[in-house]
């Protein structure tokens, strides 16, 4: 006789095997405790490889929910699909549902999901993959700047993203609809590490939606602030910094997210550092702390719904694109 308990497996539904699918795929397989259920695409796609054998595959999520009692379905399709298919989860199943940032497309969407909430327990089921907030250079500065209360607020932030997506043309507008609808969730839920984000004060968009420039109001250890976000899709590589100024004392920390690298500076003085050892590839990085959080029985608060309806609220502030 052993006296070694079997934990019966996580069985996980992927809906959507697109671009970051591979992501989701390649950070469960890592994970013993885990076992694909099935996955759904509504176009022919390649099978799933997974540690060796191909699940079975929908063409529709409600089909796959029909044959299968997942614990966790994962969406990971274009932006404007997550609402509706979010909703066909939390109704058809009794799983976890782990939507692909942003969680909604627009507000009445978030409200409709809000409504939801006594019916299918969307506070206790839904997550939203806020990958951006787990990134190691983020948890570095994050908690660098709580260790040192004597630093003063953080006064200031300025943070661009940019991304190839020009290569791309119509497809990039297709799964990620604008620049400040794919990049700017992601800067808003990285920013939530730092300060409590308050409301959009300024937007403008350009070149189609391919490129945004805004505000966004803050509060940091009582005192009110401001982040300046810029986001583009006309550049051929990506590249992604964050700079947040703490004027009280003079600290400036850097944090290059491309990289996932970051230092703190006052004046001429190099406060500290954070590096890496290069061998987990960023999107990795990013997803294998996001799936632990998830798993742990103890979800980080930026995954669940009220940290989404927040960052909705001010992302979704802006007019619509195009
Ligand atoms: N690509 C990235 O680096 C990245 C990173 C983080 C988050 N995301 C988010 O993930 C989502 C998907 O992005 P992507 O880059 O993987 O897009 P993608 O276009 O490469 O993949 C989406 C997949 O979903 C499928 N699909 C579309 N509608 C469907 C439906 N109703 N049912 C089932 N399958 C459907 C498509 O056929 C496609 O295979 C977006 O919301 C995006 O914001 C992308």
């Amino acid at each position: 006789m052993t006296d070694s308990v079997r934990v019966e497996p996580v069985r996980v539904g992927l809906v959507g095997v697109g671009i970051i699918a591979e992501t989701h795929l390649a950070v469960l397989a890592e994970r013993e405790d885990v076992a694909l259920e099935f996955t759904v695409d509504s176009r022919p796609v390649e099978p799933v490889d997974f540690r060796g054998a191909t699940p079975p595959h929908y063409g529709d999520l409600p089909r796959a929910l029909d044959a299968h009692r997942p614990d966790l379905v994962v969406l990971a399709t274009p932006t404007e699909t997550h609402a509706e298919l979010a909703v066909q989860a939390l109704l058809r199943s009794g799983a976890r549902v782990l939507v692909e940032k942003p969680l909604v497309h627009d507000l009445a969407s978030l409200a409709a999901l809000r409504e939801l909430d006594g019916k299918a327990d969307v506070r206790g089921r839904l997550f939203t993959a806020h990958h951006f907030a787990f990134s190691p250079e983020v948890d570095w500065a994050a908690a660098l700047i709580a260790a040192n209360p004597g630093w003063g607020p953080v006064t200031a932030i300025t943070s661009a993203f940019y991304d190839p997506y020009v290569l791309r043309g119509e497809a990039a507008f297709a799964s990620y609809v604008s620049s400040w609808m794919d990049s700017g969730v992601n800067q808003l839920s990285m920013l939530t590490r730092f300060v409590d984000l308050t409301e959009l004060t300024s937007f403008q968009q350009a070149d189609g939606g391919a490129s945004a420039w805004c505000t966004v109001g803050f509060r940091s250890r009582g005192e009110a602030g401001t982040a300046r976000l810029r986001s583009s899709w006309l550049t051929g590589s990506s590249s992604k910094e964050s700079s947040l100024v703490l004027a009280r004392s003079g600290v400036e920390v850097w944090i290059d997210h491309t990289a996932m690298t970051g230092f703190a500076a006052r004046e001429g003085e190099l406060l500290a550092v954070f590096g890496n050892d290069g061998r987990t590839a960023r999107k990795i990085a990013h997803y294998r702390p996001l799936y632990a959080s998830l798993f742990s029985g103890r979800p980080d608060p930026v995954l669940g719904f009220d940290a989404a309806a927040r960052v909705t609220a001010i992302h979704r502030a802006a007019p619509e694109p195009r």
